[in-house]
């Protein structure tokens, strides 16, 4: 197969929702459809529990477990489909933003009773400020829901997005009759299963024929039928490339727990889904068919035994063919590595790799040489763009609590912030060390892996504190001013950045009018 077919079969996507709504479900569910695994609940482990209080044991098993299913490759039908998996629990969304920086496409999973919820919206934000194409599904139509029609209107205002039903439901919940495949045009019946993954659809060409009728009754026919008019007459014919440039998310209606819509999901899927996309840097877009090798990495796994501190980095490949030991040029260290055995993750399988294409997610094992958003290249130095860090919503003073460890807290802290566990400010002031999380979670995972993986004791001190925001501009003076005023509140990042740690909303809004030549930014990555 030539690399250019190589490329074109793939598809690397992530499936993100609200804790609950079924994403779990629906990603096991596609993988017993690739073949990739066997049986129902072989993806369930892969959870923190939905305690309130925090299971140290679960948290470690949670970071064991997602190394095998970081990414999850199978191929279907001729394609090679990559699901990158993204932590459930709200506190790693940080992750799941960083994730989505390796993504092509996301399918969102919506719960039919709730609704659009807090999550959805945050992640969908993020997707939106990439233009990543969405797929909507609608899940657990097996149970009392929403009207169709009221979910839809919510999805576009909650979520600032068209829409356009590609299938549609007959009834829900008890009354649920089936699907009818708009994409297709095709019928499917209802029939609950949790373990059968195909099922026969019945093909409808003219919804008028008595065929509707004697397949699912005649007034959800009926129903049908004025539904279908009213989409046809509100919704423009699907076009798949208002998918692909962002406009325009198809939805999809089902329940994964009964595979039930899956299929047709997935055969949608890859007709419709992008194939590796150009992904922009500092200096220039690379597009997937160059001939060298570019990739960048997006995550980084610390090892879960601490007698072995090595870490696992996954790169996602943007153009060229990346091979086992090669020499590739690491632009931030300015140095050349070679990668004796590159892994590559087949569902649950890992396996040593010989070559990878773009679109390929490749874990690399390293011991301390990679950082968020490190470039490997094949002697070009590029800069990825796209690899923001969020601005976090809780802060805290770190100290050190044990004097006699003062080297390994702060080797401790260091390796933590790059496998970007959590963001490390210093106050300007004083040179205090604040760290910056999105939940409560990261406090203490840094705290109980700090002792275990690095024999250091820390201690936080709180600080209260509205939101981190970058600051810039092109007009020198007032940035001065500025940061002579704000003296107390300014502080540093990773990158020696100017940030501002507000101490509330309206402190923000004030600064804003008094410095309006002063952009406050809330990611990290911004044009002066
Ligand atoms: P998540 O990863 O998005 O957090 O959700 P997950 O797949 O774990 O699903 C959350 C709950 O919703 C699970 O029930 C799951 O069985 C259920 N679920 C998923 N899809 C459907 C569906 O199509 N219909 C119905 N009725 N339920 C669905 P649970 O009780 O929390 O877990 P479990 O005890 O079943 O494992």
């Amino acid at each position: 197969m030539s690399i250019k077919e190589e490329i074109e079969k793939r598809r690397t996507f992530a499936i993100i929702s609200h804790p609950d709504a079924g994403k779990t479900t629906l990603t096991e569910k596609l993988l017993l459809f690739g073949g990739a695994i066997q049986t129902a609940g072989a993806v369930k482990s892969n959870k923190i529990k939905k305690t309130a209080t925090s299971d140290w044991m679960e948290i470690e098993k949670q970071r064991g477990i997602s190394v095998a299913t970081s990414v999850m490759g199978f191929e279907y039908s001729g394609v090679k489909i990559n699901i990158l998996d993204t932590p459930g629990h709200k506190d790693f969304a940080e992750d799941t933003y960083r994730t989505l920086t390796a993504v092509d496409s996301v399918i969102v999973v919506v719960d039919v009773a709730k609704g659009v919820e807090p999550q959805t919206e945050k992640l969908v934000e993020v997707c939106k400020m990439r233009a990543t194409p969405m797929l909507i599904f609608i899940n657990k139509i097996d149970r009392p829901g929403k009207d169709a029609f009221d979910l839809l209107d919510e999805i576009e205002k909650k979520l600032n997005v068209k829409v356009h039903p590609l299938s549609w439901p007959i009834g829900m919940g008890q009354q649920l009759k089936g699907v009818y495949n708009i994409f297709e045009k095709k019928l499917n019946i209802f029939e609950a299963d949790k373990q059968k993954i195909a099922k026969e659809s019945v093909e409808i060409n003219d919804l008028d024929s008595e065929e509707l009728d004697k397949n699912i009754g005649e007034e959800p026919a009926m129903l049908l039928r004025d539904d279908l008019d009213l989409i046809n007459g509100v919704y423009p014919e699907f076009n798949v490339e208002t998918y692909l440039s962002g406009e325009i998310s198809p939805v999809m209606f089902g329940s994964a727990l009964n595979n039930f819509g899956i299929k047709e999901l997935l055969d949608c899927f890859i007709r419709i889904a992008p194939t590796p996309k150009p992904k922009a840097t500092e200096q220039r877009v690379i597009n997937p068919f160059e001939e060298k090798f570019t990739g960048f990495i997006f995550k980084i796994h610390a090892n879960m035994d601490p007698k072995h501190r090595d870490r696992i980095a996954f790169v996602k490949i943007c153009s060229g063919q990346f091979q086992r030991n090669t020499n590739y040029y690491h632009v931030r260290l300015n140095k050349q590595l070679k990668f004796s055995n590159p892994t590559s993750f087949m569902a649950q399988k890992k396996e040593v790799i010989d070559d990878a294409f773009p679109g390929d997610i490749v874990g690399l094992y390293d011991s301390g040489n990679f950082k968020i958003g490190d470039a490997l290249t094949e002697g070009e130095k590029l800069d990825f763009k796209g690899i923001p860090s969020f601005s976090p919503e809780l802060f805290q003073y770190i100290e050190n609590a044990d004097p006699m460890k003062a080297k390994q807290l702060a080797k401790g802290i260091d390796q933590l912030m790059d496998e970007g566990v959590a963001q490390l400010f210093i106050r300007v002031q004083n040179n205090r060390k604040i760290i910056g999380t999105v939940g409560q979670l990261q406090f203490e995972v840094i705290q109980y892996r700090l002792e275990h993986e690095y024999g250091a004791l820390c201690a936080y001190e709180p600080l209260q504190l509205h939101k981190a925001c970058w600051i810039s501009s092109t007009n020198k003076e007032q940035l001065i001013d500025f940061k002579m005023r704000k003296a107390p509140y300014m502080a540093r990042d990773k990158d020696g950045k100017d940030v501002f740690l507000a101490d509330s909303a309206y402190s923000i809004d004030i600064s804003k009018e008094k410095y309006p030549d002063i952009l406050f930014h809330f990611t990290s990555e911004f044009d002066v």
